[in-house]
């Protein structure tokens, strides 16, 4: 097989990631890429003179593509990826997948219908830290998971039409759905709108997973500092990953505390506290970004399927949903019924 053909819909914030990744990717060739805003359309002919231009995304089903990457706003997901694979074109759509989980289930049963890969920008899947966490928990070193706690916390980008779970939460869940590699049991979710009317910019989600793990989400674009951070804390160990590090992102804290065997008095009740010592383990890190639009790429060669897939997008889906209700009922807890 030759090089791939790419076309891209969206030049905004994150489009650009996407397309210097499949430019400079020696398996990909960029055609083409669509967007509504003249501007944005001058700047792609500046950093890449080769590649075509057009204000319609429609022109890409006449440029014999192979596969169509997706940077538009949520709203524009589910029309611009159904069109994509009517087309017969592979489709690798930005977070979240859909802003409905029928649409999401739509889009899979279209990719299977007609042979396709559909494939969701979860970034953090494909993070060499994320995979390290993973590899934490699943390898026992940390015991018997407890719970995690994400935060996502940054002051802005507030996003016009769509709350802040629905915007930082996917990266969130996504890794909690990858890192513990099971579906919680139930959400839920309180949060306010302070500065957009009836848009919450500050969200706090609690999640419980089988086994009794419980997870916590805050997501917020109303804090003075960034922080992208979770922390997993088990029975042997506790882990943070600090993504804004540049280069000691994991810390393995040999911490924690043992209950005494059976006492008969309050006297003898007395827990020791283990103060070990801190690992960092030496992450190989590259681009998550250039990680992911290679698997994507090798998912149309070898015809298999995505890490984050049309399912994972959808289990993605269904849970801010989940959450969403519970927001707008202040709070109350929602069983997810269906996996
Ligand atoms: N994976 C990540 O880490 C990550 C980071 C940021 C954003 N995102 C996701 O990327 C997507 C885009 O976000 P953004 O921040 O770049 O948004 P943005 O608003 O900055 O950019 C979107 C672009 O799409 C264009 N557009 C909209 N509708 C179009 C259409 N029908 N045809 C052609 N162009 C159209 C707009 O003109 C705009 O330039 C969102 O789904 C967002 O959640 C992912």
């Amino acid at each position: 097989m030759g090089k791939i053909k790419v076309g891209t819909i969206g030049y905004g914030y994150w489009g650009p990631n996407l397309v210097r990744n499949f430019v400079e990717n020696p398996g990909s060739e960029m055609v083409i890429v669509a967007d509504i805003k003249k501007e944005r359309l001058s700047t792609i002919k500046a950093s890449y003179p080769q590649v075509m231009i057009t204000k319609d995304y429609k022109d890409l089903f006449n440029q014999n593509l192979d596969a169509v990457v997706i940077a538009t706003p949520p709203q524009s997901h589910y029309i611009l990826a159904k069109e994509c694979l009517e087309h017969g074109l592979h489709v690798l759509v930005e977070k979240p997948i859909t802003l409905k989980s029928q649409h999401a289930e739509k889009l899979i049963e279209l990719s299977k219908k007609n042979n396709l890969v559909l494939m969701v920008g979860h970034t953090f899947e494909y993070n060499a830290a994320v995979h390290t966490l993973k590899n934490l928990i699943d390898s026992g070193e940390l015991g018997q998971i407890y719970y995690v706690d994400a935060a996502r916390l940054n002051l802005g980008l507030f996003q016009r039409d769509l709350n802040v779970l629905w915007d930082l939460a996917p990266h969130d869940i996504s890794i909690l759905l990858y890192i513990l590699g099971r579906n919680p049991i139930s959400v839920s979710a309180h949060g306010m709108p302070f500065v957009n009317e009836g848009i919450q910019d500050v969200v706090y989600m609690n999640m419980v997973f089988p086994d009794n793990i419980l997870a916590h989400i805050h997501v917020s674009w109303l804090d003075p500092c960034k922080v992208r951070r979770v922390t997993v804390v088990g029975s042997k160990k506790m882990v943070v990953y600090n993504d804004i590090e540049s280069l000691e992102k994991i810390r393995v804290y040999d911490k924690g505390v043992d209950k005494p065997p059976y006492t008969d008095t309050f006297g003898d009740f007395q827990l020791s506290y283990r103060y070990g010592d801190v690992i960092i383990p030496n992450i190989r890190f590259s681009e998550p970004l250039q990680r992911e639009c290679q698997h994507f790429l090798d998912c149309i060669t070898n015809h298999s399927t995505p890490q984050s897939d049309g399912q994972v997008g959808l289990n993605v889906v269904k849970i801010i949903e989940a959450a969403q209700r519970s927001l707008n009922q202040n709070g109350k807890h929602q069983e997810i019924i269906k996996w």
